[in-house]
């Protein structure tokens, strides 16, 4: 693999000009890379502030019009929608997952309306917007059902995909879910739904702002460890994703993002199917407070997201995503 030596062999000499590590760059990351993750209140007319995640806002729908047109207008290929539900909507089992004016269901109809298919929508299914717990999942003795939530989540699925959502992310590792989920999209006609599964997303302790952005963190008075994956593991990983394959997921994605390039990067030769990286709230956060005490410059940002394209995603979601197209 190694050829040559020195002082025939100088790695510095394609590093010396702009031009020369322009020529010799491996990777590169453009608009098409991004999933741009946006958070819903209901209201008028308003945009709220996530205090753990700076310059971060949850919207009203109708401030949607103009913020999808700017993800469309950077080239944007797709948006992911989180609701925060009122807290009076939540209830034990997370009822209002299934009400087709939740805000979720609300807001794609909203966006489907105005755009068209000119960008992707995609939704998580999972129960912890909804559930007072705010588990992902019907909760019994602190236990997370899992046959009987992949019930509620077969008819989450069915009425995120009825609005016009193109893209069914299960985020909520019950086991068997995506092959439930996608006989039940098939026997309604919905052949062409794409599942994007979270098949690896570990019960992970960068997941808090996203937590207190919807609302879950109060609630949630244990963690999430009897579903979502130990974060000690990667073998198990590549069970994961290969039971969802079997299932009939159409892209993987790994979560969180940057901790985990190993799990990308080892998926990604193994399976050879898009592998999705979410960097989450908790890395943005670190990332964008590190920024705003001048302990890192805003390069930074680049190089956190690169490094899932070296690592081998096809895209990424992430809380970055506009302001980095609009500079690319
Ligand atoms: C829940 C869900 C979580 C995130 C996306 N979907 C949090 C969790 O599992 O508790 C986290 C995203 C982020 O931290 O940015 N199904």
């Amino acid at each position: 693999m190694i050829t040559g030596k020195f002082p025939s062999l100088r790695l510095r000499r394609t590093r010396k000009f702009t031009w020369s590590r322009r020529l010799v760059q491996e990777n590169n990351l453009s608009t098409n890379d991004f999933i741009y993750p946006i958070f819903l209140i209901e209201g008028k007319n308003n945009k709220q502030a996530i205090k753990s995640m700076p310059d971060i806002y949850k919207y009203t729908i109708d401030k949607l019009g103009a913020l999808v047109d700017k993800a469309i207008k950077n080239k944007i290929p797709m948006i992911a929608l989180f609701p925060s539900t009122p807290k009076k909507k939540k209830d034990y089992h997370g009822n209002e997952a299934l009400n087709e004016n939740n805000l979720v269901c609300k807001a794609i109809r909203f966006i489907k309306k105005r755009f068209k298919n000119d960008i992707g929508i995609m939704c998580d299914v999972a129960l912890d917007p909804y559930t007072s717990h705010g588990h992902d999942g019907l909760l019994k003795n602190d236990y997370v059902l899992n046959d009987k939530t992949i019930e509620v989540l077969k008819k989450q699925s069915l009425l995120q995909v009825q609005m016009g959502c193109d893209v069914i992310a299960p985020s909520d590792m019950m086991d068997g879910r995506i092959g439930k989920i996608r006989k039940f999209l098939d026997k309604y006609g919905y052949h062409d739904v794409q599942l994007l599964s979270y098949a690896v997303k570990y019960a992970s302790n960068f997941y808090g702002p996203f937590r207190d952005a919807i609302g879950s963190k109060k609630s949630l008075t244990s963690n999430k460890k009897n579903y979502q994956m130990d974060f000690t593991n990667s073998n198990e990983s590549m069970r994961e994703v290969a039971l969802d394959i079997k299932e009939g997921a159409d892209m993987v994605m790994v979560k969180p993002g940057m901790p985990y390039l190993d799990i990308i990067r080892t998926i990604k030769d193994n399976f050879k199917i898009p592998v999705l990286a979410y960097q989450v709230s908790g890395e943005y956060s670190l990332i964008k407070n590190g920024i705003k005490n001048k302990l890192i410059n805003e390069d930074a940002v680049i190089e956190s997201l690169m490094c899932f394209k070296r690592a081998g995603a096809s895209a990424i979601v992430s809380y970055f995503a506009i302001d980095i197209a609009k500079k690319l």
